[in-house]
């Protein structure tokens, strides 16, 4: 047993780096921490909730009106110990930026208040750069969210540049090490 089990709310946003979300909730598992995976709709897209809930041994939900008796958004939000999201879309932190709750996901994110937040972007260069997403990771760093940088590379199609998700087991070390500081 773990006496340092963290309990860990992994979002996941609809980018195609969202493969890489499952490496990244294996490496926590297998650090012997308890992981509640919550993707968006579009992340669904590219990989299913049924890889999320047996990698994670947790049922996976993106809206906030499933199992309704568990009012889940609270109750994940104010039990996390440490919020990861990876990847981070541009779409999800302009809505997280604005304070939206219109998903499992971003509504979670509203309760968390006393735990370490990290966020890894992932999205082609032009998003990134885009002056929209700056002031949005500006706004979020300004608040205390751990706003990783992307890490350089192939990106989706044939394009190279900042953009890529890092490796999840570099994610994974800085967001336990943001844990262990907090905590
Ligand atoms: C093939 C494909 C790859 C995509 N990759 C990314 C990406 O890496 N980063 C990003 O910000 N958006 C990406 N998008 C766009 C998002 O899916 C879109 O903005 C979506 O609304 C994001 O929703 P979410 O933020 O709720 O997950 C991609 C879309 C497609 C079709």
């Amino acid at each position: 047993m773990n006496d340092n089990r963290l309990k860990i709310l992994v979002g996941v946003g609809g980018g195609i780096a969202a493969y890489k979300a499952c490496a990244l909730v294996r490496y926590f598992t297998e650090a012997g921490h308890e992981v509640h995976v919550v993707p968006t709709d579009s992340a669904l897209r590219f990989v299913g909730a049924a890889t999320f809930e047996a990698l994670s041994g947790n049922p996976v939900s993106t809206t906030v009106f499933d199992a309704v008796d568990e009012v889940r958004h609270v109750r994940l939000g104010q039990e996390a110990d440490l919020m990861v999201v990876a990847p981070a879309t541009a779409d999800l932190m302009a809505r997280l930026a604005q304070g939206r709750a219109d998903d499992l996901l971003t509504a979670s994110a509203l309760v968390v208040d006393d735990c370490p937040v990290v966020l890894a972007p992932a999205m082609h260069t032009e998003m990134w750069r885009h002056p929209a997403t700056r002031d949005n990771v500006a706004a979020l760093r300004r608040r205390g969210t751990v706003v990783l940088e992307p890490a350089h590379g192939r990106l989706t199609g044939t394009d190279t540049g900042p953009g890529r998700l890092p490796d999840p087991e570099h994610i994974g070390a800085l967001a336990l090490a943001a844990a262990e500081r907090s905590g």
